[in-house]
């Protein structure tokens, strides 16, 4: 029997809800089709946004989206996704499947989505290819009140008041499709861009993204937290959040693997890769430390998720694939690794929405699916804005290789606002169900209501069977005073809900 000691009492940091993010590219059929079918659809929509994609969305609380890109976002003109969409420009999309992108979605419908979900914007700026004074003009498009040409060109374009935008991302991937830079050429750049990223709202700051590392290249990090945010301490100010991208490719990018045909050993290969997630964290802290030990910069893992090949006969510049039970443990692992590290990381990003790398949700056609994943975030939901709580999982190795061996448990625990304890469990065993044997210090527990992703690895929802991988109730626990003790299942993601006298 595993123990399980957490201690309600030991606060160990606020879970931001931006910690369940998501991202959406103009990238294969994520933005259109999956989100954006356009007024005159014969798929239902409210003002060209599905409505069934929006009520799923809106189900698991999706806190803040990300958008335009990735690597579109640095090529992208925002002024060409505005006003009257007959006048759009039409142009290719070169990096993403090289289709005609029309611009029918742009700043407008980009606010109008995040409106319709509930969530909070964040909008990711061109410096590749843009200008200063684009970047600049668009925040004041997106955000200025008073008068000015922008604000009253937003005003022509049907939009009166200016919108918030929260996050403001200052270019992606700088040191790749963003380009190509070196640490020292970007984190100057950062500094002028920033500049002109004006807060037209003093009560509501835009919080400014500067681009952070690819994976394990610390020495991006270094350079650009000495270069934008080191002594003098006026630099402070110039830097809110620093990101960092990194995707579970299970055999590495050139051989990334099938969705859904996996051996048991890249079963295991992908959760290992998945758990490299907390090494990269530690590690990037530790070199922020050096710079703000006061933790007042955010990493912020703007890009994360599987990458698998696309799906047989897909276009491989769409990002197609399908979603399994491993996906779910790989959501699962992630999001209580974020958790864990609620002190530093201030937003993550799932990539993507719909229907691109790992998704919450696929569709074809009129039809849409809740992938594993989907299910994972709506049990997770509630360790949004909760406070951390210290926890202890007993774990023990497993795995089929020397070299791909992982814990066979992770966890995290949070109290919400209405006292109630949250505990998320992952069982990232093929076979294995594990007994444990849990301690909360200083409580009665009153009753516990359990839920849980899980079965099969490869199983996953088509189309034609949409419910194979459902959340479902979980009743295998028991508790007395502060004693719990339950048994969760092999490969599986599990969420109790704990009430306490
Ligand atoms: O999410 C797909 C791509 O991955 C993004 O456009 C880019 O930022 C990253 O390399």
């Amino acid at each position: 029997m595993a123990k399980f000691f957490i201690n309600p009492n030991n606060k160990k940091g606020h879970i931001n809800p931006e910690l369940q993010g998501h991202f959406s590219e103009h990238l294969g059929r994520c933005i259109y089709e999956g989100i954006y079918v356009g007024e005159d659809s014969k798929i239902p929509n409210v003002n060209g946004m599905r409505k069934d994609v929006v009520k799923a969305l809106k189900e698991i609380k999706v806190p803040v989206l990300r958008w335009p890109g990735g690597c579109f976002a640095d090529e992208y003109h925002w002024k060409d996704g505005i006003g009257p969409k007959k006048n759009r420009k039409k142009m290719i999309n070169t990096h993403w499947g090289g289709v005609v992108e029309d611009n029918s979605f742009g700043t407008h419908e980009f606010m109008e989505l995040c409106k319709q979900i509930g969530a909070k914007t964040y909008v990711n700026g061109n410096v590749g290819s843009g200008t200063v004074q684009e970047m600049s003009e668009w925040v004041e498009y997106m955000t200025f009140e008073g008068v000015s040409p922008m604000a009253d060109l937003r005003k022509k374009n049907g939009s009166k008041d200016p919108w918030k935008v929260d996050y403001f991302g200052v270019g992606n991937e700088n040191w790749g499709c963003g380009g190509n830079m070196t640490p020292e050429y970007y984190g100057n750049l950062y500094r002028r861009y920033q500049t002109y990223v004006r807060n037209y709202k003093p009560d509501a700051p835009i919080f400014k993204v500067c681009c952070g590392p690819n994976v394990d290249d610390y020495n991006w990090t270094d350079k650009v937290m000495q270069t934008c945010f080191a002594a003098p301490e006026f630099l402070h100010g110039f830097m809110d959040g620093l990101s960092l991208h990194y995707y579970t490719f299970p055999g590495g990018w050139e051989n990334k693997g099938s969705a859904t045909e996996f051996t048991d050993k890249m079963w295991y290969q992908t959760l290992k890769k998945t758990l490299y997630m907390e090494d990269l964290i530690n590690h990037h802290t530790a070199i922020m430390d050096k710079y703000d030990k006061q933790h007042k910069v955010g990493l912020i893992v703007d890009e994360w998720g599987t990458w698998y090949d696309v799906e047989p006969g897909t276009n491989p510049g769409f990002l197609y694939q399908q979603n399994t039970i491993r996906d779910a443990l790989v959501a699962g692992i992630n999001l209580n690794i974020f958790n864990k590290h609620c002190d530093r990381v201030k937003m993550a990003n799932i990539a993507q929405m719909v229907n691109v790398l790992q998704s919450v949700l696929l569709t074809e056609g009129d039809k849409m699916v809740k992938t594993p994943t989907y299910h994972v975030f709506n049990m997770y939901k509630h360790h949004q804005d909760a406070e951390l709580v210290d926890s202890y999982l007993e774990t023990e190795e497993i795995g089929l290789e020397d070299e791909n061996m992982v814990p066979n448990l992770t966890e995290s625990v949070s109290v919400g606002k209405d006292g109630k304890l949250h505990i998320t469990v992952t069982n990232l065993s093929i076979k294995k169900a594990y007994s444990i044997d849990g301690e909360i210090a200083g409580s009665k527990i009153k009753s516990v209501k359990g839920e849980i992703v899980g079965g099969e690895i490869h199983a996953h929802n088509t189309f034609a069977k949409p419910n194979t991988v459902k959340v479902n109730k979980f009743e295998d626990v028991s508790f007395k005073d502060s004693k719990i003790k339950f048994k969760i299942p092999a490969s599986s993601v599990l969420h109790l809900e704990v009430t306490t006298a």
